[in-house]
C-alpha cells in the first residue's frame, strides 16, 4: 500500500495543496500550528471515513470556505486508485472512488489502509476501555468491511434500546412489549463483533509479544485477551450462538438496573482488552516504561496483522511520536520503519534519519 499524492482544498488551514510522497520515509517538518497534523488528518480521513480528531464536519472546513475537498491517489498491490471526498456543511458528502460515486464513506473503508500513531496512543494501556475498543474497531474495520457494517448496526440498535430504557419509567408497556426484540437484535450483532475481536486479538497478541521481546530486555511475556461482558471465556466467543445467548441473557435479566442507570449495561460497547504481562494486568502492575513499550508494540502489531491478512503493508502515519519516545524506543521504531511507507510529523526533523523532507508553513507544503 502506498500513498502517492494528495490534493487538498479548504481543509482546516490548508487553502490549496498538492503533495507527492516517497515510497519510504516522508517527514513533515514545521513549527507548531502550521498544518502538520491537519495533513495527516486529511490522509487518515480517506482511510477511515472519519476524522481521528473530530466528529464535527464543519470543524474540518476552512474558516469562511463553503466546502472542503480531499483527493488521494494511492496504489495497492493491484492498481493505482483515487478516493475523493467533498464536504459541504448541511449537505451530504460527495464521495468518489476511481471517479465512481460512492453512497457512504463507510463503503470506502478498507480500500486505503493506514496505521495511525499519535502520542495519545502511548497511554493505550492506562486509558479507559473505550480507547482500546477504538483500537480494535479501527484495525478490524479496515480489514473486514462487514465488521464495520455490523458495528454501525449495533450502534443504531443500541441507541434505540437506550431510548426505550430511558422512557421505561413513563411507558412500562412499550418497554415490556419491545425490549426482547431489541435485546435479540443487539445480542446478535454483539456475537458477530465479539468473534471478530477475539480472532483479531489472537493474531495481534503474537505480534505484540514479538515486538515487545525485540524492544526490551524483559523476559516477561505480554498477552492481549478479549475481556467481554458476556462473562464467557475468550475461546467461547468463537461459538457465535453461545455468545449471542450469553449477551441476550444479560440483556434480559437486569432490566431494573438498566432502567436505574438509564442505559444498556452489557454488550460489546462495554467490552475491553485485558493487556497482561506474565498473566497479570499490565494496567495494574506493569511499570510506566513497560506500559509505553506495550502500547508501541500494539501499534506496530496493528501494522503487522494488517500486512499478514491483506498481503500488503499499510501506510504508517506518525503524528509527533518521535519526540515522545526515549532514544532506545526511537531507534527501535526507526528500524521497524524500513521497507515501509511512513509519513511522520515533527518539530525537530534533525533526529529522524533519511527520507523525503517536506516543510510545513501556515498550511503550505514545500
Ligand atoms: N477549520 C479550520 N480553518 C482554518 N484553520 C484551521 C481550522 N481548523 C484548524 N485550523 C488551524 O490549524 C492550525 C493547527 O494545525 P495543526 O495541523 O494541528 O498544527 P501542527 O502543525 O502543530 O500539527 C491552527 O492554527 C488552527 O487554527
Ligand atoms: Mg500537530
Amino acid at each position: 500500500m502506498e500513498c502517492n499524492k494528495i490534493k487538498i482544498r479548504n481543509f482546516r488551514n490548508i487553502e490549496e495543496a498538492e503533495i507527492e510522497f516517497d515510497a519510504g520515509v516522508n517527514i513533515l517538518a514545521g513549527d507548531n500550528a502550521q498544518g502538520k497534523t491537519n495533513l495527516l488528518e486529511a490522509i487518515s480521513f480517506t482511510a477511515l471515513g472519519k476524522s481521528f480528531r473530530t466528529t464535527h464536519e464543519e470543524e474540518m472546513i476552512r474558516f469562511g470556505a463553503e466546502s472542503a475537498e480531499i483527493s488521494l491517489d494511492f496504489t495497492d498491490s493491484v492498481r493505482r486508485q483515487n478516493i475523493t471526498v467533498r464536504m459541504m456543511p448541511g449537505k451530504r458528502r460527495h464521495i468518489e472512488q476511481n471517479k465512481v460515486k460512492v453512497g457512504r464513506l463507510s463503503d470506502i473503508v478498507g480500500a486505503f489502509r493506514t496505521v495511525l500513531f499519535c502520542p495519545e496512543h502511548l497511554s493505550l494501556i492506562k486509558d479507559g476501555p473505550s480507547e482500546r475498543r477504538n483500537y480494535l474497531d479501527i484495525a478490524i474495520s479496515q480489514l473486514y468491511p462487514v465488521y464495520l457494517k455490523s458495528l454501525q448496526r449495533y450502534n443504531q440498535i443500541l441507541k434505540q434500546r437506550n431510548q426505550l430504557i430511558r422512557r421505561a419509567e413513563d411507558d412500562r408497556k412499550t418497554f415490556h412489549d419491545t425490549v426482547e426484540f431489541w435485546s435479540e437484535q443487539l445480542a446478535h450483532e454483539a456475537a458477530v463483533i465479539a468473534r471478530y475481536r477475539v480472532q483479531y486479538l489472537k493474531r495481534a497478541a503474537g505480534q505484540i509479544r514479538a515486538c515487545f521481546a525485540e524492544m526490551t530486555d524483559d523476559r516477561e511475556v505480554p498477552d492481549a485477551v478479549y475481556a467481554g461482558s458476556s462473562h464467557g471465556e475468550p475461546e467461547s466467543y468463537e461459538d457465535m450462538e453461545q455468545t449471542e445467548k450469553a449477551y441476550f441473557k444479560l440483556l434480559m435479566s437486569n432490566h431494573d438496573r438498566e432502567i436505574g442507570a438509564g442505559s444498556t449495561l452489557w454488550g460489546i460497547h462495554k467490552d475491553d482488552i485485558d493487556i497482561q504481562i506474565n498473566g497479570r494486568s499490565a494496567r495494574a502492575f506493569a511499570s510506566q516504561g513497560q506500559q509505553r513499550s506495550l502500547a508501541l508494540a500494539m501499534k506496530l502489531a496493528e501494522g503487522e496483522v494488517c500486512a499478514e491478512i491483506c498481503g500488503e503493508k499499510p501506510v504508517f502515519l506518525f503524528d509527533d511520536v518521535f519526540s515522545e519516545l526515549d532514544s532506545s524506543r526511537r531507534a527501535y521504531l526507526s528500524g521497524k520503519m524500513k521497507k515501509r511507507q511512513v509519513i511522520i510529523t515533527t518539530c525537530e526533523p534533525s533526529g529522524i534519519a533519511g527520507g523525503k523532507m517536506i516543510r510545513v508553513e501556515n498550511g503550505k507544503y514545500f
